[in-house]
This record gives structure tokens, C-alpha cells and sequence, in this order.
């Protein structure tokens, strides 16, 4: 250990694969879903789409992800919005809802060999005939979830490389042999099996349980925070940090990801770490919201912005590949930090090193403990098929917090090696890679446009023949899921419409509303009008509403607040402050049914809402209460169907 006394000595550490190589690498990842956390991202007009999709996926550019995670909708609430399900009923099969198939096929296309995962977070209510559990008929849910894999073949053409059980549920050791079972049925054989996409404690069930063992290919754990328990390392499975990060995207969030995505391996063996979330592609209001490798949050400008775990990604991602292995001498710094080593076993080498302190690298969770970093000198000596490497190639980010400057990914000249060795002087808050590999790019596009705000005068009318995806734009739907509508037997002017299709609560992951809800525009929205054509489609108990000032989606959703104007089939009306219609500000007589167009529209000035239905004023001077500012909406009053035409915001 070296005293620093004016001139400092540095600590020696070796690379060497003379003593055995470590673990294969499988990769760095980004989850889009888990969900609708892509949403936005959808809608951005070209070339910035494209632009974004590069910083993500394309090799030797930005992130050049090696992995990329999806949702398996299941109809449901899952943290900032509901995914499709590919099948909403039990007689019902659709490869082209939502976005995740578009997605896989976009990463795909940029980088042909990008691993394929699929998770499920809920499930569509049939699969647990009315429990909200998926594990009673195991035959139903595995079918269900190979259905999804067969699917992304044989419409995309797509090879999904793993999928997992149940997102940070319980797991049912029956039913992971039982999916085990139906994939091999079916010649999936390849497809491997992640387990269980929570704690590590699945690997205790595997340790007695060698049929268990067999089935799992891979054990994933969320949040390790970078360690790992005995038993998993006992089971010698391949380790996963199946979801990690989820933090606030700045410099701490940078970070965070520079510290985990060293350590993941350093302490824990873990040979992938996936990002929740991909690309921040959701209204910023909902749940954690920026919460992914960069932010594209607004279709309508076209702005996006490439935050810094994009770089810091890069260090790993642009310069070993899955298939590579970890040396075994990888491990701590003397002085604070981390280093780790890959090799392709054909003589390349790559070092990344971090020297992240504890203030500057803090993740959502778990808690962080102590530590110090200082900054230090770091002797590396080259041995074995190392020892005869001339240069290495030096890639650098400096986060500077005090100058709030940061430098990322930048090349530098390349390190001369003398003897085998090289020292490099280490300052706190940095991340190096050394390497062989001679390519690498710090990837540009010209600024995108300036960020702006959800324009004040939007109109929908959803005449579209021949949509490119099953959603409208911008709406975010918070529970039950809207789909663009062909109705060919209308006689009028609704021919296509937007139409609520979930008819049944699904198995939730987190509590979705007991009324269907899709919100959009902007959260700081105050006084406006909003307009709709409505149509119900359930006798006597059907009803739809049009809101205003929401103020929560995600997994609060049951508990939104705003104005929101009722119309039901029962031939009455309702204007109430919140989702559930505990609070109501005036009801009457309305005259609605089901089976027939209504437009109905609400204005929002200060104080006072007034509501008209097909275009006379039917309630007035309601006094709203407490909601100051929200995102318009629209919804139904049950898990039941009913259409939206020419939807229509006016902001004052
Ligand atoms: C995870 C979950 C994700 C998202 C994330 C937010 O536990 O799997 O879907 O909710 O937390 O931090
Ligand atoms: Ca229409």
C-alpha cells in the first residue's frame, strides 16, 4: 500500500490470463417496457427517430447496446403506462400491437446481433380465468408466453434469445418447468429461460431442485447493488443484473451506471447489466420519470437529449463484444474505484476503469454504502498473450462535478508500453478504457430542434387506413389500452375511430384503475377546452368521460385527481374531481345511450368547469376543487369497450 509523502509510489496491478480466464461477457442492455416506457418515442418524426435509435443500438456510434429487453404486454398498468397484450382475449391473436416489434426490429437492423429478451409484467385477465394470479393453469400462461415468441418469428422475423417468468413477482417452480417444457415441445430449445427477475433466492430452490436447475439458463437478479449471494455462485449459472439503474439520468445518474457496470462484475460475477429504461420516452410527470440512458420526451418538437450514461456505456459496449471473457484479475483500486479486463482470446485486450465516488454514483437502490475514493496512481503490468502489446488506445470521461464540465468518451493518444507496463495518474470521477480495439466513436448528429412545449391546439380524428402502429400518437394510456378502430358498419362520419379494448381487469403487476384511462398533453395544463366524439358500446352501464388537469398516471393511478365529465348509458351524466367518482361537483339528466355518437366537450376556466354535450350547455359553473394543472384525458367507466372520435384540446 503506497503513503503518499509529496511523491507517490503507485499500486501494481497485474493483467494476466496465464492463471485462468473468468466469466463469459454477455453484454450491456436497456429494458424498453416494464412499461410504456418507449411510448413517445414512436412518434418522433425522421431523421430525429432514426437519430435516437442510433445513439442506442448502432455499433461503434453511442450505446451500441448489446442487449435489448421488452415487455411482454399484458394490458395492464406497469409503472408509467400499459402495454398491448398480442392477445386480449382468449380467441384472439395480434402480432402488431404497440411498439416493442417495431422496436426489436429497429435494433435489429443496426445491430443484427443484439440479444432478445422478453419479460412479462401482467398478464391478460383469461390467463388466470379470473383470479389475479397466472400460475393456476401453467399450460395456458406458457402457451400464452411461447404464443409471443413464436409470434416475434413468424410476423418479424425476430429470434428472441430469452424470456423470463413473471417481473419481480413470485415465481412457480412448476410453472418455469412447465415453460421449460413448451418451448422444447415446439423446438425452441435455444431459447433460454431467465429466472427470476427479482432476488437471487431462486438459486436455493435450484441448488435442491436439479430439474429447476436444468430449466433456468440464466438467474437475473434487479438492484443487486453489485453483489450476489453463496448459493448462486454455487448453482455456477450465468449471473445477471437482469434490471439495475432506474436513476434520475444527470451526471449522478451517469454515475451510478460508470460504478455498477464495473462492480456488477467486480463484486457480484454478474456478466450483464440491463438499464431500466432504455430511452426515457414518457411524459416526465409520470413515475420515475428520466429514468433511462437518455431522454426523448417530446415527439411534438422533436427534441431529444443524449445524457451521459450513453458515454459511459460506450466505454464498455464499442470495445468487447458478448462472447468475450472477463480476466480474472479484475478488482478494486487501491485508493477507491474499479477496474475490469476482457479478451477475446485472439490477443485483444480492453481495461475499463472507473474511479466513481461515493456522492457522485448513487443509484435509486438498493442504499449505498460508505466509501472512499482518492486519487491515485494505477500501475497495470501486461502478462501472458498480454505481455507483448506495444500501445493500448485511450478513451476518457471526466465528469468534473465542480465545473460542471464534463468531458465524455473523448480519445486520447494512445498509452506506450514499456516492459509490459504502463501507469496511469487517476483523478476521482472518471471512467478510462484502454484497449487494442482500434475502432470506437464518439457519435454526432447536428442539435435536434429545441425542446418545446405540447402544443396548445391539438386535434385527432384517427382517419387513418393503414396505421404504422396500434396507438394513436401521444396519448398515454394509464389503464385498459386504446387502439386505432376500423368500424366499417357505422353510417356516418365514424368510420375510424380510437377504441378501448381491455374488457376484463387484468393479472395486475401494480393496482390499475377500476375505470380504463388514457391521458395527454401537457402536466402543466391549466384552463382549456377539451372535445369528443364518444360512443358507448355497454347497455345501461356503460359510460366514458373526458377530463381535465389529471394529476397522476403510473401506479397511482386509482388515486387521480382532476375534473373529469361523465356520460353513461343509463341516460345520465356526472362531473366529478377524481377517476373513481367519489367527489361529484353536478350530475343530472343526460339522455345518453349506447350505440350512438355524442359529442361531448368541457371548459376549464379558473375555479369553474362547464360541460356541453352535442354542442348545448348541460352543466355549468361547476366549482372545482383542489386540481390546479394536468394532462387532458379520456377513459371509460369499466373495463368495457366504447369508441373516441375527434378529440380536441384548446389551450388558453
Ligand atoms: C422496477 C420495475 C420497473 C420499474 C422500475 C422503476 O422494479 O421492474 O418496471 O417500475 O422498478 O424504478
Ligand atoms: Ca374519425
Amino acid at each position: 500500500f503506497c503513503m503518499c509523502l509529496g511523491l507517490c509510489m503507485s499500486e501494481r496491478y497485474v493483467l494476466d490470463d496465464k492463471v485462468g480466464l473468468g466469466r463469459v461477457f454477455d453484454g450491456i442492455g436497456g429494458l424498453s417496457g416494464g412499461g410504456a416506457t418507449s411510448r413517445l418515442l414512436v412518434n418522433y418524426a425522421e431523421p430525429y427517430r432514426s437519430q435516437i435509435l442510433d445513439y442506442l443500438f448502432k455499433p461503434q456510434f453511442g450505446a451500441s447496446l448489446h442487449i435489448l429487453k421488452v415487455e411482454i404486454g399484458g394490458d395492464a398498468q406497469t409503472t408509467d403506462g400499459t402495454e398491448p397484450s398480442h392477445m386480449h382475449y382468449e380467441n384472439d391473436e395480434n402480432y402488431f400491437r404497440g411498439y416493442e416489434w417495431w422496436l426489436m426490429k429497429e435494433a435489429k437492423k443496426r445491430n443484427p446481433n443484439i440479444t432478445l429478451v422478453g419479460l412479462p409484467w401482467a398478464f391478460p385477465g383469461w390467463i388466470g380465468r379470473g383470479n389475479n394470479w397466472p400460475y393456476d393453469f401453467p399450460d395456458i400462461t406458457a402457451s400464452y408466453v411461447v404464443s409471443w415468441v413464436i409470434g416475434a418469428k413468424k410476423y418479424h422475423d425476430l429470434d428472441i434469445n430469452y424470456v423470463g417468468i413473471w417481473n419481480e413477482r413470485k415465481y412457480d417452480i412448476n410453472y418455469i418447468k412447465v415453460l421449460r417444457n413448451t418451448l422444447d415441445r415446439v423446438g425452441l430449445t435455444g431459447v433460454g429461460i431467465i429466472a427470476a427477475d427479482g432476488d437471487w433466492y431462486i438459486s436455493k430452490d435450484m441448488d435442491v431442485d436439479p430439474h429447476l436447475k436444468d430449466a433456468v439458463a440464466v438467474i437475473g437478479a434487479h438492484y443487486p447493488g453489485t453483489t450476489t449471494i453463496d448459493e448462486a455462485l454455487k448453482t455456477q449459472k450465468t449471473l445477471w443484473s437482469s434490471e439495475d439503474y432506474s436513476t434520475f439520468n444527470n451526471l449522478v445518474g451517469g454515475g451510478c451506471w460508470a460504478r455498477i457496470l464495473n462492480q456488477n462484475y467486480v463484486n457480484g460475477l454478474m456478466t450483464a447489466t440491463i438499464s431500466w429504461n432504455l430511452v426515457a420516452s414518457y411524459y416526465e410527470e409520470l413515475p420515475f420519470g428520466r429514468d433511462g440512458l437518455m431522454t426523448a420526451e417530446e415527439p411534438w418538437s422533436g427534441n431529444y437529449v443524449v445524457e451521459s450514461p450513453i458515454w459511459i456505456t460506450a466505454h464498455t459496449t464499442q470495445f468487447s463484444q458478448p462472447g468475450w471473457t472477463y480476466l480474472k484479475t479484475v478488482g478494486h483500486l487501491a485508493l477507491g474505484g474499479s477496474y475490469v479486463a476482457l479478451t477475446d482470446k485472439q490477443g485483444n485486450l480492453t481495461v475499463v476503469i472507473e474511479t466513481m465516488t461515493h456522492d457522485h454514483s448513487v443509484c435509486i437502490r438498493p442504499p449505498l454504502p460508505a466509501f472512499k475514493v482518492a486519487p491515485q496512481n494505477a500501475s497495470f503490468q501486461l502478462t501472458g498473450s498480454f505481455a507483448s502489446i506495444g500501445e493500448l488506445h485511450l478513451w476518457q470521461s471526466k465528469f468534473n462535478f465542480k465545473t460542471e464540465k464534463p468531458v465524455f468518451f473523448k480519445k486520447l493518444s494512445p498509452i506506450k508500453i514499456t516492459d509490459g507496463s504502463f501507469t496511469l495518474s487517476l483523478d476521482v470521477d472518471e471512467v478510462y478504457t484502454l484497449t487494442t480495439i482500434t475502432t470506437g466513436q464518439k457519435g454526432t448528429y447536428p442539435d435536434p430542434p429545441l425542446s418545446a412545449p405540447f402544443p396548445k391546439v391539438y386535434k385527432d380524428d384517427f382517419n387513418i387506413a393503414v396505421p404504422s402502429f396500434s396507438e394513436a400518437p401521444d396519448f398515454a394510456d394509464q389503464t385498459g389500452v386504446f387502439e386505432y378502430y376500423v368500424n366499417l358498419t357505422d353510417p356516418g362520419p365514424h368510420v375510424y375511430t380510437m377504441r378501448q379494448v381491455v374488457t376484463q381487469m387484468p393479472i395486475t403487476w401494480a393496482t390499475d384503475a377500476d375505470q380504463t384511462i388514457s391521458v395527454i398533453g401537457d402536466f402543466k395544463w391549466q384552463n382549456l377546452t377539451v372535445m369528443c366524439d364518444v360512443f358507448m358500446e355497454t347497455e345501461t352501464t356503460g359510460g366514458v368521460f373526458i377530463a381535465a388537469r389529471v394529476d397522476r398516471g403510473g401506479q397511482a393511478v386509482r388515486g387521480a385527481k382532476g375534473i373529469f365529465f361523465w356520460v353513461f348509458a343509463d341516460g345520465t351524466y356526472k362531473v366529478t374531481n377524481d377517476l373513481v367518482g367519489r367527489t361529484v361537483l353536478a350530475e343530472g339528466q343526460s339522455g345518453t345511450r349506447a350505440h350512438r355518437w355524442y359529442t361531448v366537450s368541457m371548459t376549464v376556466q379558473g375555479q369553474f368547469a362547464t360541460g356541453m354535450l352535442n354542442g348545448y350547455q348541460l352543466w355549468k359553473n361547476a366549482v372545482v376543487l383542489g386540481s390546479e394543472n394536468g394532462w387532458a384525458a379520456i377513459g371509460t367507466n369499466a373495463f368495457e369497450l366504447a369508441q373516441f372520435d375527434n378529440f380536441a384540446v384548446d389551450v388558453k
